[in-house]
């Protein structure tokens, strides 16, 4: 399967705009994109949710649960939002859904929610997807102060799974960096021997306005 799985440092990191980026620079270049994330929570919250940005950044014509087997109206851990509605999600399910999903298409762009160790059930955390899915990961973080630590453990995680962490995003990043955050982006690098990456501020109502964020080489 070609594509990439954005994970992020947490919750509201920016991985549904890292994610976007890429599958609009795909989809730009004529290539067939499919979206995935494994369970979208916080439905009932008012404004476009992951799964639907996704879609359209990549001019997907996937249905809602094509791209998010599981979706809940309560902006909650997708393990408790299950719970909540009397459900469990299961892991079978999720990767049956993600080769689904990828199809004929010519890359799978995967989100993921919340961080690594966030569980999707009993036993199976969105890391151990990341495994199965077998995907380079791409790693969300912010450009500011506590994002040095929040990466680096993302990564030391990751790789202690077996996974590639192809590159990080640092998102938004300022027009005009500050000294932190030009020294977390070195710092970063330079500690986690990762490659990385900025994503400017988006207008989110219009694609054709971003720049290219190409899928990461295999290494
Ligand atoms: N490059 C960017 N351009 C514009 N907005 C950005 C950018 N990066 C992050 N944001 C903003 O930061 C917020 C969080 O971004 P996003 O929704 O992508 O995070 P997330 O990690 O996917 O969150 P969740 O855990 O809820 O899935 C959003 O309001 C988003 O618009
Ligand atoms: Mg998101």
């Amino acid at each position: 399967m070609r594509g990439v799985f954005v994970t992020g440092t947490g919750t509201e990191v920016g991985k549904t705009v890292v994610a976007a980026a890429i599958a609009r620079t795909l989809a730009a270049a004529g290539e067939k994109v499919a979206v995935f994330k494994p369970a979208v929570t916080g439905l009932d919250d008012p404004g476009e949710a992951d799964h639907e940005l996704l879609r359209r950044a990549g001019g997907s014509a996937q249905g809602d649960a094509e791209i998010a087997p599981y979706r809940y109206g309560p902006p909650a851990s997708p393990h408790l939002a299950a719970e909540t509605a009397g459900e469990e999600i299961d892991p079978e399910r999720l990767l049956e859904a993600a080769c689904a999903a990828a199809g004929d298409a010519d890359a799978l762009v995967c989100e993921g929610v919340g961080g690594l160790l966030v569980p999707l059930a009993e036993d199976y955390l969105v890391l151990d997807l990341t495994v199965d899915l077998k995907l380079p990961l791409v790693v969300a973080a912010s450009p500011g102060l506590g994002t040095i630590n929040h990466t680096l453990l993302t990564i030391e995680v990751a790789r202690g799974a077996g996974l590639e962490v192809a590159v990080v995003v640092l998102t938004p990043w300022p027009e005009q960096p500050s000294l932190i955050e030009e020294s977390n982006r070195e710092t970063i690098a330079a500690i986690g021997e990762v490659r990385v990456e900025t994503l400017p501020e988006l207008d989110l109502r219009d694609p054709g306005s971003w720049p290219a964020l190409p899928l990461p080489a295999r290494g």
